[in-house]
């Protein structure tokens, strides 16, 4: 569970061998060390750009000052006279950027809106901005592009250009990955723009290390947008449940959700009831050693919510098992099983929650995986699951906004943990090193995008699955 290449190459001597032999030198990621934060980019340089047309200039000028972050600008550009205009309007200071021959003082993270890309010629301008700037940011430092959702525009150009952008944010993920930088892109829906700030908040910060090449898409606010300073402590008085909580990712996203403020009921297998005790004393939380498959699962659970909180503001399914085997060889019992712990337990639980359970704005994250995405040979059963909880989120995306709340899903890609460990040694190394940022995941990182969608950073986001996987070659 411990990734040793990662510390040798990052080790003097192995820096050194490793280069020598011209082996992958997989950067170390830095990952935040306490919560979410009320100004988490305080004193970091920011250049803010964009392009012809572009309209977020003032979303984006609020959404990085109330971050703490120096906004810097770039000497001329497309978008340059609209910046300036709205931070005129709002009052904010403007940096210029020192020149492109400034090698020492490059930005923390370039922010680019796209918004107004309506063909070829915009996508010059993207070109124009980033390309100087591009070797100048930092190790872990940041790319984001805002654009318009591609389907919201009607001309084909127009719509050609912002999806575009998705090809842009790839590449230049794979390039700049192995200094440990991300880029991701904010598909901003035209009445979603007052609430861009919390997703700029998580995609800019540590808490987001390894999610890079990935597009997420804002919608119509399903609550009332949270005031920016509740982005301190987002989660105090919420009671959030998570299933599989005896360790691995559960345990992190249990850990994750109690930072914040939450009180967290964990529930895993009666054989792990032990660990689940352990796991769940650390965080002062409530452990429940429960099958999610007995017949009387449900009903428990809401029982036990019931009784000693009133319901539930936050649900993770999170639980999950694998039975790998080629379909050919595949006994019914492994097909069962699978389907059963990963899709239909999470059906039957959601539906006596849904019928009472949950509290007024509940939102629900959902564990998919990059299998659900690309499919992974020996998993036809896995697969099937991890897809049918993508479809399943997009389709109960609906009915949790009319109670003002959402539910998303999480796709992680390789993670460290038990389940991976499990895994033959060469199909390990090659899950792990073919990616962007040439590495498999922590389980926390998968923890702070679930933590993230339970808070009120994302006001924007129902129906989405956000891989979280440092843009890992399968599942592409
Ligand atoms: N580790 C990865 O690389 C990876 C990648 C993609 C997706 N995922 C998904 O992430 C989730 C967590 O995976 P993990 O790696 O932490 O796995 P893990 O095996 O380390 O932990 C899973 C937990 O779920 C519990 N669980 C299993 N069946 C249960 C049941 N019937 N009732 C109650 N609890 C049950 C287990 O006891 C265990 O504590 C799973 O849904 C998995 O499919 C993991």
């Amino acid at each position: 569970m411990s990734d040793r290449y990662l510390d040798f190459a990052n080790s003097p001597l192995g820096k050194s061998i490793a280069a020598a032999l011209g082996l992958p030198a997989p950067p170390r990621l830095r990952r935040a060390e306490s919560g979410f934060a009320a100004q988490p980019l305080a004193e970091r340089p920011v250049l803010l750009g964009g392009g012809s047309g572009a309209g977020l200039a003032g979303s984006l000028l609020a959404a990085l000052h109330s971050a703490g972050a120096v906004i810097r600008i770039a000497p001329s550009h497309a978008g340059l006279p609209a910046i300036k205009q709205a931070a005129a309007a709002a009052g904010i200071a403007l940096k210029t950027e020192p020149g492109a021959e400034d090698r020492g003082n490059g930005p923390f993270a370039l922010v680019y809106d796209a918004s107004g890309v309506r063909g070829p010629a915009d996508l010059r301008e993207l070109y124009d901005f980033c390309q100087p700037q591009v070797s100048r940011i930092p190790a872990n430092g940041r790319v984001l592009l805002l654009s318009r959702a591609p389907a919201e525009n009607r001309d084909a150009a127009a719509h050609a250009a912002s999806q575009a952008l998705r090809g842009f944010v790839r590449s230049l993920g794979k390039e700049v990955g192995k200094k440990g930088i991300t880029v991701n892109l904010l598909e901003v829906g035209r009445d979603a723009d007052a609430l861009l700030a919390g997703p700029l908040r998580f995609f800019l910060s540590e808490h987001a290390a390894f999610v890079t090449g990935q597009p997420l898409a804002l919608t119509a606010p399903f609550a009332p947008a949270a005031p920016l300073r509740e982005f301190g402590a987002t989660l105090s008085g919420k009671v959030a449940v998570v299933t599989g909580a005896a360790r691995g990712i559960g345990a992190a996203i249990a850990a994750t959700l109690a930072r914040e403020g939450a009180q967290v009921v964990g529930i895993d297998r009666p054989q792990e009831e032990g660990m689940l005790g352990q796991t769940l004393a650390a965080i002062n939380g409530f452990g429940l050693p429960l099958d999610i498959t007995a017949v009387d699962a449900p009903a428990r659970i809401a029982g036990e919510l019931d009784k000693r909180f009133g319901g539930a503001d936050i649900v993770v399914h999170n639980a999950g098992i694998t039975r790998d085997k080629m379909l050919k060889n595949m006994p019914p019992h492994f097909w069962d099983q699978v389907l059963d712990v990963n899709f239909g337990a999470i059906l039957r639980i959601n539906e006596q929650l849904l019928a009472g359970g949950l509290k007024p704005g509940a939102r629900m994250v959902c564990i998919s995986s990059i299998g659900g995405i690309g499919g992974n040979a020996g998993q036809t059963n896995y697969g099937a699951t991890k897809a049918g909880v993508i479809g399943y989120v997009e389709s109960l995306a609906a009915e949790m906004a009319g109670r003002g709340g959402a539910i998303n899903a999480v796709a992680p890609g390789f993670i460290e943990t038990q389940m991976t460990a499990a895994m033959p040694a060469i199909p390990r190394e090659v899950g792990r090193r073919l990616s962007s940022l040439g590495q498999g995941g922590l389980p926390i990182d998968i923890a702070e995008a679930v933590t993230f969608f339970a808070s009120p950073l994302a006001a924007a986001v129902n129906g989405r699955t956000l891989r979280v996987c440092g843009q890992n070659y399968f599942g592409a």
